[in-house]
C-alpha cells in the first residue's frame, strides 16, 4: 500500500478525492490535512470530517491547516459547491474530534516518521505544504513525490475554456495562492502538476448507465456522488465538476492513468491579468533552465478513471 497524506480542501470535489482515497486498497491514508480554498479552514475541516463519519473512517487524523495564504488576503471563489460546500446534501455536524496538531506539523510529524515514504496528494492551495517545507526544510528529502491539482498549462482548450481562477487564464488553487505553489514548484521535490488540460475535460463525463449504477446502488458514496452531480448539473456546469479532484488521488492509485511530460514551469506571482498563471517553457532553444522541472498531465484515460471511481464509490 502507498502511504499518504490527502491534503485538502472540501469542497465537492475534494470529498470525493477523500472517498476515493479511504476507500482504495492500494493506499493507506495516514492523514487528511485541510486548508483555506474553496471555503474558509473551519468550514473544509468540518466537511473533511463529515465526510470520513459518513463512511465510518473516523480512524483517519484530520488536521486543521492554514486559514490564509502565505502573504495574501482570501479572494472569493466564483464557482459555488453549495452553502455547505458540499452540494448541499447538508451531512451532519461532525463528533469526531479534529487533531491536536495543526495540519502542518502533522504533516512535518508523519513525514520525518517515515522518511522517503509517504507521498503527498494535494487538491487545495498549497499553503499548508509550502509551509510545512519553509518551517522544516529537511522533509523535502523525505517526501518521495507530490502529486496536486495544480496549474493550467495551455496544452488543449479545455486548460483556459474552464480555467478557475479569478484571472483569465489561471487555476484555482494556484491562483488562491500563488507564492506557496511557487515554493513547493520550486523546492525540489518530485512534483506531478495535474492542471485542468487533464482534470477538467469534458470527457470525464458520467454515461446513462453510469448515472443508473449510481442510483441503484446502496451505498452513502455513490448517493453523495449522485447528488453531487445532479447539483452541478442543476447551476449549469458539467459533472466533471463533481470530481475534479478525484484525478489525482486516481493517479496515486494508478500512475499509468495520465501521461505526463517534464518541463520547466514558472508560477507567475504578480499581480495583474496574469497571476496564477503556471507558464511552461515549451521553447527549443533558451529554455530557462533556471525553471523548476516537473512532471505535467497532457492526456488521461477517462474511461479507466471514471471506471476506478465508479467501482469504488458503488460497491
Ligand atoms: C480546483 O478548484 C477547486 O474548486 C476544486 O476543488 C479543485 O481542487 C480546480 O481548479
Ligand atoms: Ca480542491
Amino acid at each position: 500500500m502507498k502511504k499518504i497524506i490527502l491534503d485538502c480542501d472540501p469542497g465537492m470535489d475534494d470529498s470525493m478525492a477523500i472517498i476515493m482515497a479511504v476507500k482504495s486498497s492500494e493506499l493507506d491514508v495516514r492523514a487528511i490535512t485541510t486548508v483555506n480554498g474553496n471555503y474558509p479552514v473551519d468550514v473544509t475541516s468540518a466537511n473533511a470530517r463529515k465526510i470520513l463519519e459518513l463512511i465510518n473512517e473516523t480512524h483517519i487524523p484530520v488536521a486543521r491547516g492554514m486559514a490564509n495564504p502565505i502573504i495574501r488576503n482570501v479572494p472569493k471563489d466564483p464557482f459555488t459547491h453549495g452553502i455547505d460546500g458540499q452540494a448541499e446534501v447538508f451531512l451532519p455536524e461532525p463528533k469526531m474530534p479534529l487533531s491536536e496538531l495543526n495540519a502542518v506539523d502533522l504533516i512535518i510529524k508523519i513525514i520525518k516518521e517515515n522518511p522517503g515514504e509517504v507521498t503527498l496528494v494535494v487538491t487545495g492551495p498549497m499553503s499548508n505544504i509550502a509551509m510545512a517545507m519553509q518551517k522544516a526544510p529537511e522533509i523535502k528529502n523525505m517526501i518521495p513525490c507530490i502529486i496536486a491539482i495544480s496549474g493550467a498549462f495551455g496544452l488543449n482548450d479545455y486548460a483556459f475554456l474552464n480555467a478557475t481562477g479569478d484571472t483569465p487564464q489561471s487555476e484555482w488553487n494556484v491562483y488562491v495562492d500563488p507564492e506557496a505553489a511557487k515554493i513547493v514548484y520550486e523546492s525540489g521535490v518530485e512534483f506531478v502538476a495535474l492542471g485542468l488540460d487533464v482534470a477538467t475535460h469534458f470527457d470525464v463525463n458520467f454515461t446513462d448507465e453510469d448515472l443508473k449504477k449510481l442510483e441503484e446502488s446502496s451505498t452513502k458514496e455513490a448517493k453523495f456522488l449522485l447528488n453531487a452531480i445532479k447539483f452541478i448539473n442543476a447551476k449549469g456546469f458539467e459533472a466533471y465538476c463533481a470530481v475534479i479532484d478525484c484525478m489525482a488521488v486516481a493517479y496515486a492509485i494508478d500512475p499509468t492513468l495520465v501521461e505526463t511530460f517534464k518541463a520547466h514551469v514558472g508560477v507567475e506571482t504578480k499581480d495583474g491579468l496574469t497571476l496564477g498563471m503556471t507558464v511552461i517553457d515549451r521553447r527549443h532553444h533558451f529554455v530557462w533552465e533556471h525553471l523548476p522541472l516537473i512532471s505535467v498531465g497532457q492526456k488521461a484515460d477517462y474511461g479507466r478513471f471514471l471506471k476506478l471511481l465508479l467501482e469504488l464509490v458503488v460497491k
